[in-house]
């Protein structure tokens, strides 16, 4: 049976890993990878696969391509090795760490480590901002639609990834007014209402997903991250292609009308990736895409 990994569509875990792994021994990808299938069940461990892989192994995955470069003044994105990319989900930080040490060791030589990220749920769901995150998502039916490749394509049960970390500059943030601060989100940080009078700027108005033609729905996962005294969103936007962020992502930046989304002004991303999110075939992953075939 194909179904999607159920990491995917549960809420957001009281803590989580990201992990990205870049390209080692090229000739043992199959070995790591059948290892990974034992490893990862696709709902405690969830996991993506990017463009440089699929390229080794001289796949391809139709729709996966690299995050495309956003050119803005003053940002500077790092591009992460777009390789392998896993998100372990959990709710004791532990047990995380020797779970992620594990899976490590397990895929060497052919991925090595090349990032981890430590997230966390804050408050009942919110960014570091202090607002609240994930309040539009598509829910149900229409959240498998969005984020979950159809029954008719031979790619069916798998997902598109979008992966940006965004670092904030809290002393920014605070020195905004609170109706600043709610004009640049575009909904009320006390009770989470959606302002009728925002500005064009305000990012729900930038990404409002029906607001796009066609609309451009996405299923957002993203979760706080925080380093010493540093933090911001690990954004993650599943999708059934790319289309949906790109086009959000756009208007984001200025593209559409030259106006730029307000959150730049407290906030920038600072790497990013695409990964595509296999299906699970009777629970394991579903690999024959890419080429490997670990139960023959
Ligand atoms: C630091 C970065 C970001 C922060 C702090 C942030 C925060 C928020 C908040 C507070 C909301 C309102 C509540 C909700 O519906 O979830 C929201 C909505 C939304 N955000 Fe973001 N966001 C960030 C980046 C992004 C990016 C990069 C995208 C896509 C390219 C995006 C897409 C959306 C979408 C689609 C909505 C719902 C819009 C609607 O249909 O009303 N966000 N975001």
């Amino acid at each position: 049976m194909i179904t999607a990994q159920p990491g995917i569509l549960l809420p957001i875990p009281q803590h989580a890993r990201y992990l990205s792994f870049a390209l080692g021994d090229v000739a043992q990808i199959a070995a790591a990878l059948a290892a990974l299938r034992e490893l990862a069940d696709g709902e405690n461990t969830v996991v993506g696969f990017g463009q440089s892989l699929a390229s080794a192994l001289g796949a391809k995955i139709a729709g996966l391509k690299s995050l495309p470069q956003i050119t803005a003044p003053g940002l500077s994105i790092e591009a992460a090795p777009e390789v392998l990319w896993l998100w372990l989900r959990g709710d004791d930080r532990g047990e995380l760490l020797h779970r992620s040490r594990k899976i490590t060791c397990a895929l060497a030589p052919a991925f090595t480590l090349h990032d981890i990220v430590d997230a966390f749920k804050y408050a009942e769901g919110r960014d570091l901002s202090g607002f609240e995150d994930g309040t539009e998502n598509p829910v149900g039916e229409a959240a498998i639609d969005a984020a979950i490749v159809g029954p008719d394509s031979p790619l069916a049960g798998s997902s598109f990834v979008a992966t940006q970390r965004w670092r904030h500059n809290f002393d920014c943030f605070e020195a905004l007014s609170q109706h600043a601060k709610d004009n640049a989100i575009g909904r009320r940080q006390c009770d989470n209402e959606e302002l009728d009078d925002a500005p064009t700027c305000a990012h729900v108005k930038r990404t409002a997903q029906e607001s796009f033609s066609p609309e451009a729905f996405v299923l957002r996962r993203s979760m706080p991250w925080a380093e010493g005294n540093d933090g911001g969103l690990l954004f993650v936007a599943f999708g059934h292609s790319f289309d949906a962020f790109e086009a959000q992502l756009k208007r984001m930046v200025g593209r559409e009308d030259g106006v730029s989304d307000a959150l730049f002004t407290f906030t920038q991303p600072v790497s990013g990736a695409y990964y595509w999110c296999p299906a699970l075939k009777d629970g394991k992953l579903e690999l024959a895409p890419l080429g490997v075939f670990p139960d023959r």
